[in-house]
């Protein structure tokens, strides 16, 4: 079975190309490097190129005879979506038609795609459910129900067969410590704490300290890459297996604060440093938590990792990057 990857050499799309090569399957890593790394492209055929050069993915489609493809090329900054939304909607769903495009010329008809909790926008009530309602705030939420929406009428007017991933706070890194979480520039909350842990910054800010929870600050819903790559895997085989076009959320169920995650890195790390709190960032959620109840009895999908090993992964990673 040959997979084609867009995206592979990014954070979490590396650590499904490593997973896929470990299971046997041919990878092809496409990516043009624009976020990610040519040192994460090792698992599989590293093809460098953007998902809009249709004429290149028709060829290596055909050359390769792939079976399915995994899409994790997207923009993914909420702020920088709201200032310039035609990067947004030009690349997560412009460019995205066009490798659909491709796609259904070489009659290639399965397809996973990376969405996210950022499509419910301010939930309503927490754990969130897939069908709860959808209603993104800014133009990066949108650009992925947009994309979402698009792939319910493929498959009813082309018979292509999607399974889109709602992912929740993704987090951790590899335990080989050979990838991780490297964003430019970096937004993530752990791995800011992290770098205020190894003193590559002076502090973490808290962005907002008084919200209508515990304590204050937001709760999110921390989830390990390589749990994210488990899913990715059961989706597809899930496909390959002929399953119906799906979607799932992808997130622990549990909830912890901002304070919370800044006291588990310093158990942790066993290191200290300055924490300022400062004003809420605009368009943040109080809370994010996912009900994943529906891939674990469609795909048998569970998280493997707390919290602490979340942690302990990422930043047994950062600390060498
Ligand atoms: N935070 C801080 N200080 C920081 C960075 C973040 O307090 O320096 C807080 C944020 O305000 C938020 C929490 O930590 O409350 C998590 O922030 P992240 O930026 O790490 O993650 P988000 O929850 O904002 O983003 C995630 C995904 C996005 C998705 C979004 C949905 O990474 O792709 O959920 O709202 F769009």
């Amino acid at each position: 079975m040959a997979i084609l990857v867009a995206g592979g050499a990014g954070y979490i799309g590396s650590h499904v190309c490593k997973m896929l090569h470990s299971k046997g399957y041919k990878v092809i890593v496409y990516d043009n490097l624009s976020h990610g790394y040519k040192e994460f492209a090792k698992w599989g055929e590293f093809i460098p190129g953007d998902i809009s050069d249709v004429e290149l993915l028709d060829n290596i489609f055909k050359h390769y005879h792939i079976d399915a493809v995994m899409h994790f090329c997207a923009y993914i900054e909420v702020g920088e979506s709201v200032v310039d939304p035609q990067k947004y909607y030009e690349n997560n769903v412009g460019n995205t038609i066009k490798l659909l495009k491709v796609m259904r010329k070489n009659n290639i008809d399965k397809f996973i795609f990376s969405s996210t909790a950022a499509v419910y926008g301010m939930p309503e009530k927490v754990p969130i459910k897939e069908d709860d309602k959808k209603d993104p705030i800014n133009p990066y939420g949108k650009s992925k129900w947009m994309v979402e929406q698009m792939l319910e009428d493929y498959d009813k007017a082309y018979g292509l067969k999607s399974i889109r991933f709602r992912y929740f706070n993704a987090a951790g890194a590899d335990e080989e410590g050979e990838i991780g979480e490297a964003h430019k520039p970096e937004t993530h909350l752990i791995p800011l704490i992290l770098d205020a842990a190894i003193g590559r910054r002076d502090s973490i800010k808290i962005f907002g300290t008084n919200y209508d929870t515990k304590d204050g600050t937001c709760i999110r819903d921390f989830v390990h890459v390589n749990d994210l790559a488990d899913a990715h895997i059961k989706g597809l085989e899930y496909l390959l297996d002929g399953g119906k076009t799906d979607y799932f959320n992808l997130g622990s169920g549990e909830g912890y604060s901002v304070y919370e995650v800044i006291e588990a890195v310093k158990r942790v790390t066993k290191k200290n440093f300055k924490v300022v709190e400062t004003d809420r960032r605009p368009g943040d959620p109080a809370y994010l938590i996912a009900d994943s109840t529906k891939a674990k009895e469609k795909l048998g999908w569970e998280v493997k990792y707390s919290l602490d090993e979340i942690i302990l992964t990422a930043w047994n990673w950062h600390r060498n990057m």
